[in-house]
């Protein structure tokens, strides 16, 4: 392993760097310089190998921004009490909020080698590939997101159901730290975008979604043991297939954030293990 972070390193493709370096020796305040530096131009960095306590993990995502210890979910496995094991659609951790996370990193504890994937699209590289036409028009349009348990490709309807939590935001997000536009809809939790009929909604959200979507841009991470992941919250969206019958897939799971997620959390959020309720909620409307 290289002595200096960021002095070997090879490019993941469609995006993303993989970095050699074993973080388990700490970071010296110019490594943790480079890393944070390679967060921000790269979006997704990832690092083979790992062994980190939790706290180690913290530790190394503090070089990049402030952490979130009062995380609700520090574990991603397949009979955790958020999750559980259901597909899940494209999204950005706590879209839904005010102030999401930052940055989501996953460590790789106990997993089925290459068996199961998480995949990666880029909604600022999005941006890039829109018209000019289509960036203008959405450029000051607001979305309404809702808190959706985001197990479902299809698409939210205009007329959300009753009583389900949902914000307006910034059909377009700028990046707090490197200021690019970022396509901020998602296909799982935008249902409309604002002052818009149904139909005009409709037509230019699948112009956002078939630039954010489009597979030839996609990343899928099959996971590896030691595997850590750290990637951009707000430029990137993440989803993962339904990993009912996988048994051993534990992902050590920390956060970067400015803003306390769990405060953030409307009482109305229906997690993915408790979707039938929403089902039932939504049956019932
Ligand atoms: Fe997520």
């Amino acid at each position: 392993m290289p002595q200096e972070l960021g002095s070997d390193t090879c490019p993941i493709k469609p995006f993303g760097l993989e970095v050699r370096f074993d973080l388990s020796r700490g970071l010296s305040p110019e490594d943790g310089a480079t890393l944070r530096d390679l967060f921000y131009k790269h979006k997704l960095l990832l690092f083979r190998g790992q062994s980190l306590t939790r706290e180690e993990q913290f530790g190394v995502l503090e070089h990049i921004g402030p952490v979130d210890r009062a995380s609700s979910l520090d574990y991603v496995a397949p009979d955790d009490p958020v999750l559980g094991s259901r597909h899940l659609a494209f999204h950005s951790d706590m879209h839904f909020a005010p102030f999401p996370a930052e940055g989501v990193s996953l460590l790789a504890l106990d997993v089925e080698e290459e068996t199961t994937y998480t995949a990666f699209v880029d909604a600022a590289a999005a941006y890039r590939r829109l018209p000019e036409a289509v960036a203008q028009r959405i450029d000051g349009l607001k979305s309404v997101r809702a808190a959706t348990p985001g197990v479902y490709e299809d698409e939210l309807p205009y007329d959300l159901p009753e009583g389900m939590h949902s914000m307006e935001r910034d059909a377009v997000m700028y990046h707090p730290e490197t200021g690019e536009p970022i396509v901020y809809v998602a296909r799982c939790s935008t249902s409309r975008l604002v002052g818009l009929d149904r139909e005009d909604s409709s037509t230019l959200l699948h112009r956002l979604y078939d630039a954010i979507y489009d597979e030839a841009h996609m990343l899928k991470h099959w996971w590896r043991n030691g595997d850590l992941l750290i990637w951009d919250n707000l430029a990137l969206q993440h989803a993962r297939p339904n990993i009912e019958g996988i048994t051993r897939r534990k992902l050590q799971r920390a956060t970067i954030a400015t803003h306390d997620q769990a405060a953030q959390i409307p009482a109305s959020y229906i997690s993915p293990v408790d979707v039938e309720n929403w089902q039932v909620q939504e049956g019932a409307r």
